[in-house]
């Protein structure tokens, strides 16, 4: 039994309009209540503008709310971004930081997402740091290296297992319908944990949550959270139906 209980997220990334949100976040509430509750932490992360109105629907449930970026500084002329502190004042635990497509369509480097997770941080949430290599860095293989690299340069200072998830999105398997095989999931996770204990010693390293992120669906979902080092997923197109998320939870 693993000191680490599982986190599912939900990243709903630029989805939904108004009523179908708050259906699916009822749906999911609906889900919570009427089974046995969940052997992992849920957490859902819609677009900035529907966090107050998800946030309402999932009250009284287990179900945590999250966002999917935040600014690095706490308040200020940064003209449409949003900071931490409203972020948690709105009720959210948790920011996504370093997506594979902000990094991508917004040139966040490392430093970019190592300052927005010290900005989640400092805000008292808990930043979902992610990391995962392209096609292209596979193929010449370049995998490990680059999640390493992505790993020191993004983890924020003052991360605890508490507070901090790390999140291995392989780019290649985002939305794809391609997913990791179990083999290539599981040396990635273990090559981050090994970088974890260097970076934060072994103790705080092993009890760090890291997700598996990119196409993760029900019918996968079991066996990629039974490896060793896989601690929940990061889910974005089945987080969008609510019997695929959830059958994703139950797979926990
Ligand atoms: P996907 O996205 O599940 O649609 O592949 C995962 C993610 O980008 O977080």
């Amino acid at each position: 039994m693993s000191i680490r209980r599982k986190l599912i997220a939900g990243n709903w990334k630029m989805n939904g309009l108004k009523a179908g949100s708050a259906e699916l976040a009822s749906a999911l509430v609906a889900n919570w209540t009427s089974g046995a509750p969940p052997a992992c932490d849920v957490l859902v992360c819609p677009p900035f503008p529907l966090i107050v109105p998800v946030a309402a629907a999932l009250a009284g449930s287990g179900i945590a709310v999250g966002a999917q970026d935040c600014h690095a500084r706490p308040a200020g002329a940064h003209t449409g971004d949003v900071a931490a502190p409203l972020l948690a004042d709105l009720g959210c635990a948790a920011v996504i930081v370093g997506h594979s497509e902000r990094r991508a369509d917004h040139g966040e480097t490392d430093a970019t997402v190592k300052a927005k997770a010290e900005a989640a941080l400092a805000a008292g949430m808990i930043a979902i740091v992610c990391v995962g290599e392209t096609l292209e860095q596979r193929e010449a293989g370049r995998t490990l290296e680059v999640n390493t690299s992505q790993l020191r340069g993004s983890l924020p200072a003052g991360a605890t297992p508490a507070n901090t998830v790390i999140a291995y999105e392989p780019v290649w398997a985002i939305g794809t319908g391609r997913v990791a095989t179990p083999a290539q999931a599981q040396e990635v996770h273990a090559v981050l944990r090994a970088e974890l204990a260097s970076l934060l010693g072994v103790e705080s390293a092993a009890a760090t949550r890291i997700l598996y992120g990119g196409s993760m669906k029900p019918d996968n979902a079991a066996e990629l959270l039974s490896l060793p080092d896989v601690d929940g997923g990061l889910i974005g197109g089945a987080s969008l139906k609510a019997a695929d998320f959830w059958a994703i939870v139950t797979a926990c």
